[in-house]
């Protein structure tokens, strides 16, 4: 069974390369996949897949705000193509959603069918996209996640984690929860919801919930940095972004964990992750 998994070099991408090593795996990244390009999807027709993952997004939240029609144009129309281009060889189309659809207002965790109330550029982006997913027609698991991590890429792990060692303060805010997701951990349970069969939409994250502060705090205090940085607490309004952040982002996980069992807690990850970060 070919498996096509559509950028591997971006945080969950390498996440997935890794665990599919030894597997019949075809890589293709950009600029030779490139989703606001229909013509770069010819090699869906030509290798025939089993299953594609995709990992391409446009993924500047901040950014967005400034670029919706690109963000667009990659999350909501591209998504589309791709879908379409999978249902007609009857390929198996895995695709990746974000906590940011929901309103954010909440104070219980989000289910997976909590109606939809995107608040910025992104967040609209990937509304299309999951939309134009559904519509399409393909066989599809679209796995909704948050705040992801990984040993490698640009994440918030790895930015406390070199900011820690060189400045004696870090301001994190802490009026935001949500629920922070080791890109491996997404990557490996991804594929055990495909082999129980799963299809439609699942939310993915690590186990438990946190405020950016929190998980600020935990990542100094396992690297053994509270002797040399004080993270202290701030609110979102002394930490002004161009996309509004929800104050409540927890996704609701009871749908995956009845098909495959309780998933693990965040700090958990964490830890594993913080063992083996790439060069800050
Ligand atoms: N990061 C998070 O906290 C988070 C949270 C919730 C959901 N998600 C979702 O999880 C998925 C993976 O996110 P990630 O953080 O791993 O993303 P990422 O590291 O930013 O990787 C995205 C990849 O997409 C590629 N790409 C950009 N524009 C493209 C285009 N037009 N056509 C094809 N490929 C293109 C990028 O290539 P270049 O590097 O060459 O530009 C990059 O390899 C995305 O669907 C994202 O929306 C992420």
């Amino acid at each position: 069974m070919t498996t096509l998994l559509i950028s591997p070099d971006g945080m969950l991408g390498r996440a997935f390369e890794e665990t599919l090593r030894g597997e019949q795996l075809v890589t293709v990244r950009f600029p030779e996949l490139d989703l606001r390009r229909p013509e770069t999807l010819a090699c869906i027709e030509a290798l025939r897949p089993a299953r594609v993952i995709n990992c391409a997004a446009y993924t500047d939240v901040d950014g967005a705000e400034s670029n919706e029609a690109l963000a667009t144009e990659i999350n909501g129309d591209g998504v589309g193509r791709l879908a379409e281009r999978c249902r007609a060889i009857g390929a198996t189309l895995v695709h990746f959603g974000t906590d940011y659809v929901f309103d954010g207002q909440g104070s219980a965790p989000y289910p997976v069918d909590a109606p939809l109330a995107p608040q910025g550029a992104y967040a609209r982006s990937k509304a299309r996209g999951e939309r134009l997913l559904v519509e399409s027609g393909a066989e599809h698991l679209h796995v909704r996640t948050s705040w992801l991590y990984a040993p490698w890429g640009k994440n918030f792990v790895r930015t406390i984690a070199r900011n820690a060692r060189i400045r004696p303060e870090l301001k994190v805010v802490s009026d935001q929860r949500g629920r922070p997701t080791s890109s491996e951990h997404l990557a490996r349970t991804t594929l055990a919801l495909l082999d129980r069969g799963a299809r439609g939409t699942f939310h993915v994250s690590d186990g438990g919930e946190c405020s950016w502060f929190d998980f600020a705090c935990a990542i100094v205090r396992e690297l053994g940095l509270e002797a040399q940085c004080t993270v202290r607490a701030c609110t979102s309004e002394e930490w002004p972004t161009p996309t509004k952040r929800p104050a409540y982002s927890v996704l609701d996980l009871s749908k995956t964990e009845a098909l495959l069992g309780p998933i693990p807690p965040w700090s958990s990850h964490l830890r594993d992750v913080l063992a083996r970060l790439d060069p800050l």
